[in-house]
């Protein structure tokens, strides 16, 4: 332990002076690490500039239940307030969470001011329509979005806060989103559509009820976040002003963070526990029978939401056979960046032993 010269030069006064007045200086003597200075980086003092020493990556287990800090003297008499399930590194951890986070914080925009709203012009009645009924869809994908990272954040050891501390940045982009998307509903006329349904629209009804958090971050992050991703995209051909395209183009650099959280996480679990791989492959069978689900089919489909797209993507109703040909360029695009995403975090085997969906691997085609 180094004991700096400024400490040398004051504690004796500061000693003498409890003793002095009766005081217990004792917890000057009780303390982590001393001695560390970290400098700034190009970013300015980041959290990866802080993991220094023994204050730097945590151990591959957590036995902490108090809430102590990382690196922090235990207290002897603390109460055992966190009743954190997250307290082995693979089941949450990645190596740039710390990254993200940061980016998160730059890169924070406000859907009131950020977005020129005053573009939004009278649209034709079934191109509005259509937008509010996508606007209903995203402003309950965003919910969910928001609130399952969010059932994880207390359940997480106070050891592993990068990830922690990203997927609070991530409630706080998702809760962004849905005010987004219900602001548009309401900006040039329109209102809500119907709730989308959730039984047909891929992941988003089993996201809730993943039990590990890895499952669950393969449900959301992969699959599900990855497909809104894509739309975000291809907002582009979606948007019929300038708001829209804003809405679109921030959306997406918050989304492309959310799923590079769950690629690196993947990777992550799949290089420092590969025995959880039979089991992660298992989840995204399903959340692969969930992307092509009413491909073959529309009618399993959730046929508002696909409508809507089409109409948006064609240029209105009369266009609608256009717009349906656009929709499914769309699936494949989701398809083909699905596939890249599972190949990054380290699952790549599937699409070569037959293990992965063949029609959505048709898709990609
Ligand atoms: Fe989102
Ligand atoms: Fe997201």
């Amino acid at each position: 332990m180094t004991i700096s010269k400024e400490e040398l030069d004051l504690a004796p006064a500061v000693r003498e002076f409890g003793e002095d007045n009766n005081l217990d200086l004792s917890w000057l003597d009780t303390r982590g690490e001393w001695g560390v200075r970290a400098e700034p980086s190009k970013r300015g003092l980041t959290l990866g500039d802080i993991q220094l020493g023994s204050y730097g990556e945590p151990g591959d287990h957590s036995d902490n239940m108090t809430g102590r800090p990382r690196g922090a003297r235990a207290r002897n008499d603390a109460y055992r307030v966190g009743g954190y399930k997250i307290r082995s590194k693979a089941d949450i951890w990645l190596s740039n969470a710390h990254v993200l986070y940061e980016e998160s914080l730059q890169r924070q925009w406000s859907s009131a001011t950020d977005v020129p709203w005053n573009t939004i012009k009278p649209l034709p009645d079934d191109i509005e329509r259509a937008q509010c009924q996508l606007a209903t869809f995203l402003t309950e994908v965003e919910f969910v979005a928001a609130e399952v990272p969010g059932r994880w954040l207390a359940a997480t050891t106070p050891d592993y806060f990068e990830p922690r501390m990203f997927l609070i940045s991530q409630v706080m982009d998702e809760s962004r989103h849905l005010d987004v998307f219900r602001k548009r509903a309401f900006a040039n006329g329109g209102g809500l559509m119907q709730r989308p349904n959730v039984t047909t629209s891929g992941t988003v009804g089993s996201i809730d009820l993943s039990n590990d958090f890895t499952e669950m971050s393969s449900r959301l992050h992969i699959t599900g976040e990855g497909s809104v991703l894509t739309i975000f995209r291809m907002g582009e051909l979606m948007a019929y002003n300038e708001a829209e395209k804003t809405i679109y183009r921030l959306a997406a650099q918050d989304e492309a963070r959310h799923v590079a959280f769950g690629v690196m996480h993947l990777r992550y679990l799949a290089e420092t526990e590969p025995e959880r791989k039979e089991e992660i492959h298992c989840y995204l069978d399903e959340g692969e029978g969930a992307l092509v689900a009413g491909n073959q089919n529309p009618a399993s489909r959730d046929t508002a939401q696909s409508e809507a797209l089409a109409i948006l993507l064609g240029g209105g109703e009369k266009n609608f056979d256009e717009g349906y040909r656009k929709l499914m360029a769309v699936r494949k695009r989701q398809a083909r960046e699905y596939v890249q995403r599972v190949r990054s975090a380290g699952f790549g085997e599937r699409f070569e032993n037959g293990r992965a969906n063949q029609e959505l691997l048709a898709y990609t085609r």
